[in-house]
């Protein structure tokens, strides 16, 4: 240790003790009270707070930064061209030197007065991961918008526990804590995608974590709104996939795949009005796949590729190549679906290679030429 530290820890200057890692998106008129919720949860402890904004057009970032030029404890991230509050939560956790992380959301949904009880439970030993839990005896899930939610969450809660190996109330909660040499080990494991950090910590860590739940409430958001939207949701499904495929599978390309399986019904939709409208079956069949192929490069726009998202222009020159890609890949596939079915003789057969033939080779084409790097 060096002289500097050795004086600062004698006097009591050492580091925190405790970071709160705070994703944030869009929370401007959240970040201060919960800076003072903190302050009065923590008094006494040695606590920083990270904010890690994906430069939220909101002033989440200026108002982050205003509050760290007043306070030691507060300190921002703020990511430029990264979204995403997994991603976010790692790269706080990661910055952390503080021998414990507590993650919470930054929109005062999470109490924070539980953050001692979670701290507290992971410095005794007796768990690896303290988690706030709404689905323990005391919780409370109050605070989520409606039925909808509930559902939501509840279909969520029953996804993950297929493949959690621990049987946990609320895996969905977002308000958890563990060491931060915990954290740093599982690390290079996590898929990094969605929201459900605590799934993806849990089915990512090589070594068996023993958790905790401990009862907290779930408020009403302060002010701003909620970013749960469809992407979220496809990525928890992706992430569940790519766990249970041990990440040989790319999440891209279960992304992608899911996609495709969208652009099928919606084919079959839009030629059954068309045949429905009195079109014959060739030009009714080539309607539906140019509207599935719109579609589906939309989807992948938005979501497969939403890293890499195509705009103005660039995405109107993009939408000509992957049609032109999907063509191809359809001729691929009618092919291939002909020569099995020469040699088995069997329609399902010849159609499923046909049809995985057709989406590998879409994905690698879409992913090299059309949302290219
Ligand atoms: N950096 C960053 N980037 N932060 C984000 C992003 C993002 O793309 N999306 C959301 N956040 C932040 C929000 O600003 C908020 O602080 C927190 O993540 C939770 O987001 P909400 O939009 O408020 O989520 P919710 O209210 O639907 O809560 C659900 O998800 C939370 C996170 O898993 C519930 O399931 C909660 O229990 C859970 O904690
Ligand atoms: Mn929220």
């Amino acid at each position: 240790m060096s002289e500097a530290a050795a004086e600062a820890a004698a006097d009591g200057q050492a580091g925190p003790e405790i970071s709160v890692i705070v994703p944030c998106y869009n929370e401007v008129g959240n970040v201060g009270p919960l800076v003072a919720a903190l302050e009065r949860a923590l008094a006494g402890r040695r606590w920083e707070v990270i904010f890690v904004d994906d430069n939220s057009p909101d002033g989440t970032t200026e108002a982050v930064r205003a509050l760290a030029r007043e306070n030691a404890r507060v300190r921002g991230l703020c990511r430029v061209g990264r979204r995403g509050l997994s991603s976010a939560v790692i790269e706080g956790a990661l910055s952390s030197s503080a021998q414990i992380v507590a993650v919470m959301d930054g929109d005062m949904q999470h109490d924070e007065s539980r953050l001692g009880a979670l701290v507290d439970a992971v410095r005794s030993g007796v768990c690896d991961v303290a988690v706030g839990s709404r689905h323990v005896e005391g919780g409370d899930n109050s605070g989520l918008a409606n039925a909808w939610r509930h559902a939501l969450s509840d279909g969520g809660i029953k996804l993950a526990q297929m493949l959690l190996p621990v049987k946990l109330g609320d895996p969905m909660s977002g308000f958890f804590a563990l060491r931060q040499e915990t954290f740093a080990r599982i690390a290079p494991h996590l898929s990094g995608t969605g929201f459900k950090i605590l799934v993806d910590l849990l089915l990512s860590s090589p070594h068996p974590l023993r958790v905790q739940e401990i009862a907290c409430g779930f408020r009403a958001r302060l002010a701003g709104e909620s970013k749960l939207d469809a992407l979220v949701m496809l990525q928890f499904v992706a992430l569940l996939l790519d766990k249970l495929c041990r990440g040989w599978l790319p999440l891209r390309f279960v992304a992608f795949a899911l996609v495709g399986l969208v652009g099928i019904g919606v084919n079959l939709l839009v030629m059954q009005c068309a045949r429905a409208l009195g079109f014959d079956f060739p030009v009714a069949q080539g309607i539906g796949t140019v509207v599935a192929m719109i579609i589906n490069f939309q989807l992948d726009n938005n979501l497969t590729y939403r890293d890499r998202r195509l705009r103005g222009v660039r995405c109107v020159w993009g939408l000509l190549l992957f049609m032109l890609v999907c063509s191809v890949g359809a001729l691929a596939n009618v092919g291939v679906a002909d020569m099995v079915y020469h040699q088995s003789r069997e329609f399902n057969e010849a159609s499923v290679a046909g049809a995985v033939v057709a989406v590998v080779w879409n994905y690698a084409m879409s992913s090299t030429i059309v949302w290219r790097r």
